[in-house]
């Protein structure tokens, strides 16, 4: 092996330990959105809550909603006409699964997923604008 042989794969061993570093000092800065977290659909109604954690709890894999059902990118769903009950009622975006029989009819439970303006406020942590919120 000559010299150059050798630093060049130095090189490598760097680049290598460089990767991994970026890779998981990536993952442990990105805990929490790992998944995508927690989703607050404003359109067209105020407000509906979507959860991965609750949904990866009961095992469902990424490729369960993604991408066939929803792309990896908040806003997308929101930004179609018919992102509308009427939808999930014919058993597309959340009505995939919320169809009463793999999790709960798209029809029941309005308040689980909707989580209304009070809700919303909330989440962002605003006591305030509750009081404010009667229009
Ligand atoms: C039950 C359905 C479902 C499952 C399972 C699911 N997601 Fe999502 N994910 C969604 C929805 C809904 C959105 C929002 C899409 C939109 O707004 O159009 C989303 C958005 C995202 C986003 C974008 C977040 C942002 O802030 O823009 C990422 C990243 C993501 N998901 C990653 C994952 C990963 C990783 C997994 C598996 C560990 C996963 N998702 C499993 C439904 C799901
Ligand atoms: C791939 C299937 C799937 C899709 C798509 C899906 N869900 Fe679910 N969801 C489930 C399952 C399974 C459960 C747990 C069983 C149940 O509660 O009936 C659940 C539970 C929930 C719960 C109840 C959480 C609790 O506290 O009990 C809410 C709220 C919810 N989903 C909202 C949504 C919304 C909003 C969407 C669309 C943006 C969506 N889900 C899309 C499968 C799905
Ligand atoms: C599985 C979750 C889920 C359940 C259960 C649910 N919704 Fe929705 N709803 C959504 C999503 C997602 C949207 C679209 C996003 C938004 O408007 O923020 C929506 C939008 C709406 C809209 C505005 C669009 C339209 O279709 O006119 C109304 C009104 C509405 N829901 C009423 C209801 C009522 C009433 C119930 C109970 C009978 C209910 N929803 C149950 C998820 C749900």
């Amino acid at each position: 092996m000559n010299r150059r042989d050798k630093s060049v794969i130095k090189l490598l061993s760097l680049l290598v330990i460089a990767s991994v570093l970026l890779i998981f000092g990536g993952q442990a800065m990105g805990e929490d959105e790992e998944d995508g977290g927690t989703i607050v659909f404003t359109k067209p109604v105020m407000s509906v809550v979507f959860e991965h954690k609750i949904h990866i709890s009961q095992g469902l894999e990424c490729d369960s909603c993604h991408d066939d059902i929803f792309v990896m990118e908040t806003g997308v769903a929101e930004s179609k006409d018919d992102f509308t009950m009427e939808s999930l009622y014919q058993g597309k975006y959340c009505g995939a699964c919320h169809d009463g029989e793999t999790a709960f009819a798209s029809n029941t439970r309005c308040t689980t997923c909707h989580i209304g303006v009070k809700g919303f406020n909330k989440m962002q942590g605003g006591g305030k604008s509750e009081s404010a919120g009667h229009h």
